[in-house]
C-alpha cells in the first residue's frame, strides 16, 4: 500500500479503479504530502467500508456510516469519537485486530482489553449475572443484538443470474437493488438479527485452489470452529454471506473469474464479453491454476464476525429478552428473596428498546416481545438454561418452571 492512502488528511487523495493502485491524474500530490497525518475512519474506511465492491456489502458493521456515526449506530465511534487504531493499536505498521477471512494478523483486538474480564461493575444488581454470562457469550450478543441497524448490507449475492442486459433492477424496501446484470441478484437486510454460532477463536477458510465437497449443500468458505462443550467457545455473533459462485467438478475448487476488462483489446473479461466460459479460463490463468472446463453453480456461505456497531449499554439485551422463564410477575424474586426495595420485575424486564427503535424508522417490529433472542435449542441447549441447566452444569436449587 502507497503511504498516502492511509495518511492522507486531506480527503483529496483518490485513486483510480483501473490504474491498479495508482492516483487518479489530477491529485495535487504536492498539496496532499504537505498535509499527511494520523490515520482516520476517513482512511481507514476508504478501503474497508467498500470490502466486496461497495459501500456496506461485505461487512455489515462497516460503511459510510461511520464517518459521522449517531450514537446509537455506534457508541465508540459515535458517542465518543474513537479512529479506527484508537482500538487497532498500531506499532511499526502493525495494525492488530484479526479477520473473518485472511489467516495473517498482526495481533488481537478484544473488547476485554479495555474493558477487562468482569466489564460490568456499576454496582447494578445485573453485575453479577452479566459478568458471569460474558463467559459464555461473546460481549456483542447483547450488545451489538441486530447488524446492519443504520445502515442495509448485501447479504444474498447470486453470480449465476448475471449476464442479462435488458432485466430491469429493482429497487427494495431498503431502497438497494436486486439486480446488476455484472454481478446478478441480490439481497439485503437491515437491522438483521445475527446469527449464532460457537465460537473458540479459530476460523476454519476455503483459500484459492483449497479442495471443497461439491456434494455439499453449502460449501462454507470461512466458518467458525467452536463447540458447546469446550469451556473456552464462546456464543458469536455473525452476519453470514450467502451467494452462488462458480466450482470446478473435477478439480473441486472455486473457480476466480476474470471480470474487469484490463483494455480496449480485452476478449475474456465478463463484463466485457459476458462469457463465463473464457472469463473462468483467464481468471484461473492469472491465479496460477488449471480450470478443467467444467463448472457448476454452488451456493457458498461465509461467516462474518460482528465486531462493531456497539450500541449505548442501556440499549443491550437484558434477562428477559432470552430467558422466556423470567416472564411474567415472579423475576428475579424466582431465586432470590423479595425484596421489598427493589423492583426485580423492572430490572429483569428492561433491555434493549426495539419499541423505540422502531420509531426511529429500523426494521424491528418483530422483535419487540421476544424473549428467546438467541434460540438456545439451535445451539444445542435443552431449553432455557434457567429451567434446563447451563451448559456445564445445573442450578443447585432444582427449579421447576410453575
Ligand atoms: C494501512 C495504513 C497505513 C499505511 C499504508 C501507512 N501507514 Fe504510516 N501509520 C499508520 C498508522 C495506523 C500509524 C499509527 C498512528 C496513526 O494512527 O496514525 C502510522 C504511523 C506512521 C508514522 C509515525 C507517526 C507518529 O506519530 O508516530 C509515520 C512517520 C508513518 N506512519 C509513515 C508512513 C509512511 C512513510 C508510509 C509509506 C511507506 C506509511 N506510513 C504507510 C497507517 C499506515
Ligand atoms: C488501501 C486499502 C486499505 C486501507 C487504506 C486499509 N486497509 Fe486494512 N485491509 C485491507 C485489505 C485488502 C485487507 C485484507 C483483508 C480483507 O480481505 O478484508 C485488510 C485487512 C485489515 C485487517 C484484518 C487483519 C489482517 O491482517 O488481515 C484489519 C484489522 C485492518 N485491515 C484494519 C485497517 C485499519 C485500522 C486501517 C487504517 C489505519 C486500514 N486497515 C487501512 C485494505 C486496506
Ligand atoms: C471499539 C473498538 C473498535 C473500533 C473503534 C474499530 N474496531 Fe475494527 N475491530 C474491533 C475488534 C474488537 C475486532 C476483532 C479483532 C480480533 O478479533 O482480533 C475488529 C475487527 C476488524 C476487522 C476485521 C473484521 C473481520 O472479521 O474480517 C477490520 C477489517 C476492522 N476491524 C476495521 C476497522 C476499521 C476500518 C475501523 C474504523 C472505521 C475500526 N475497525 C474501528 C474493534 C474496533
Ligand atoms: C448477557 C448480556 C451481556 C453480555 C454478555 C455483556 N454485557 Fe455488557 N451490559 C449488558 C447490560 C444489560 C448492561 C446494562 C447494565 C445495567 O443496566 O446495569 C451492560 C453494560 C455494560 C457496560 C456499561 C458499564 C456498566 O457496568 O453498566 C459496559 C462497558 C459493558 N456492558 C461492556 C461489556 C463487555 C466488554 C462485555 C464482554 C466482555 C459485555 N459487556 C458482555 C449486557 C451484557
Ligand atoms: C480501545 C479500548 C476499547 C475497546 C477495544 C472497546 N471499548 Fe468499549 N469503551 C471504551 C471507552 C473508553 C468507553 C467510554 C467510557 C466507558 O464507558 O468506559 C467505552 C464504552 C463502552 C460501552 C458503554 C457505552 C455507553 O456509554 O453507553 C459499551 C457497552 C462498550 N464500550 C462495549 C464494548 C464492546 C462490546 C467492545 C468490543 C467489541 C468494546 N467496547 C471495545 C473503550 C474500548
Ligand atoms: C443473550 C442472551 C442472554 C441474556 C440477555 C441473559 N442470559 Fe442468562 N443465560 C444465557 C445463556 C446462554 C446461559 C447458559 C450459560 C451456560 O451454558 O453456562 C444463561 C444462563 C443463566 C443462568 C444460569 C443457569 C445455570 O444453570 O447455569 C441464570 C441464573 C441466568 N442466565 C440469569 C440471567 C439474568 C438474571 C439475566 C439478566 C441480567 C440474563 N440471564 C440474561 C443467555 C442469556
Ligand atoms: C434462576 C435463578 C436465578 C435468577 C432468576 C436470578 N438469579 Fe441472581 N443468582 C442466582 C444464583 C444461583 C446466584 C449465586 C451465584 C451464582 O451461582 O452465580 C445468584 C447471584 C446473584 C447476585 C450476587 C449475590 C451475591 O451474594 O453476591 C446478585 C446481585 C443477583 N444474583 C441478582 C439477581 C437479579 C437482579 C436477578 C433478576 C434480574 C437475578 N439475580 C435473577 C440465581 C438466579
Amino acid at each position: 500500500m502507497d503511504c498516502l492512502v492511509c495518511h492522507d488528511t486531506t480527503g483529496k487523495y483518490k485513486k483510480d479503479p483501473p490504474a491498479a493502485g495508482m492516483p487518479e491524474k489530477d491529485v495535487d500530490l504536492k498539496l496532499v504530502a504537505e498535509n499527511v497525518g494520523h490515520s482516520s475512519r476517513a482512511t481507514c474506511g476508504a478501503c474497508h467500508f467498500n470490502g466486496g465492491g461497495g459501500d456496506a456489502i461485505k461487512h455489515a458493521d462497516m460503511s459510510r456510516q461511520l464517518l459521522e456515526p449517531d450514537r446509537n449506530c455506534d457508541v465508540h465511534m459515535g458517542g465518543y469519537d474513537f479512529s479506527c487504531t484508537e482500538c487497532h493499536k498500531t506499532r511499526n505498521h502493525k495494525i492488530s485486530g484479526r479477520s473473518s477471512s485472511v489467516p495473517v494478523a498482526e495481533g488481537e483486538v478484544t473488547c476485554q482489553q479495555c474493558h477487562s474480564e468482569e466489564p460490568h461493575y456499576c454496582g447494578s444488581l445485573l453485575d453479577h449475572h452479566l459478568n458471569k454470562h460474558a463467559k459464555t457469550l461473546d460481549c456483542n450478543v447483547c450488545h451489538s443484538p441486530v447488524f446492519a441497524k443504520c445502515k442495509a448490507t448485501k447479504t444474498w449475492w447470486d453470480w449465476s443470474k448475471a449476464g442479462d442486459k435488458n432485466r430491469k433492477p429493482k429497487k427494495d424496501k431498503y431502497g438497494q437493488p436486486d439486480y446488476d446484470w455484472k454481478k446478478g441478484e441480490f439481497k439485503w437486510e437491515e437491522s438483521a438479527v445475527p446469527s449464532y454460532a460457537w465460537d473458540s477463536g479459530y476460523m476454519n477458510r476455503v483459500l484459492i485452489g483449497d479442495k471443497v465437497n461439491i456434494n455439499a449443500a453449502v460449501i462454507n468458505l470461512t466458518e467458525p470452529v467452536g463447540s458447546i462443550k469446550d469451556p473456552a467457545s464462546k456464543i458469536t455473533p455473525f452476519k453470514i454471506m450467502k451467494g452462488v459462485q462458480a466450482v470446478d467438478t473435477d478439480n473441486n475448487y472455486i473457480i476466480v473469474p476474470h471480470l474487469f476488462p484490463r483494455d480496449k483489446e480485452d476478449k475474456t473479461a465478463y463484463w466485457k464479453n459476458l462469457d463465463w466460459e473464457k472469463a473462468f479460463e483467464d481468471g484461473m490463468k492469472s491465479v496460477g491454476l488449471a480450470y478443467s472446463g467444467a463448472y457448476r453453480w454452488k451456493e457458498t456461505w461465509m461467516y462474518w464476525r460482528l465486531e462493531h456497531e456497539v450500541m449505548p449499554a442501556d440499549m443491550a439485551l437484558s434477562c428477559v429478552q432470552c430467558h422466556d422463564s423470567l416472564k411474567g410477575e415472579k423475576t428475579c424474586n424466582r431465586c432470590h428473596q423479595d425484596n421489598r426495595d427493589v423492583d426485580f420485575k423492572n430490572i429483569a424486564h428492561k433491555g434493549t428498546d426495539f419499541s423505540f427503535m422502531k420509531s426511529q424508522g429500523r426494521d424491528v417490529e418483530h422483535l419487540i416481545e421476544k424473549t428467546d433472542y438467541i434460540n438456545f435449542k439451535a445451539l444445542g441447549y435443552k431449553g432455557d438454561p434457567i429451567i434446563h441447566g447451563g451448559r456445564f452444569k445445573k442450578l443447585p436449587m432444582g427449579y421447576k418452571d410453575q
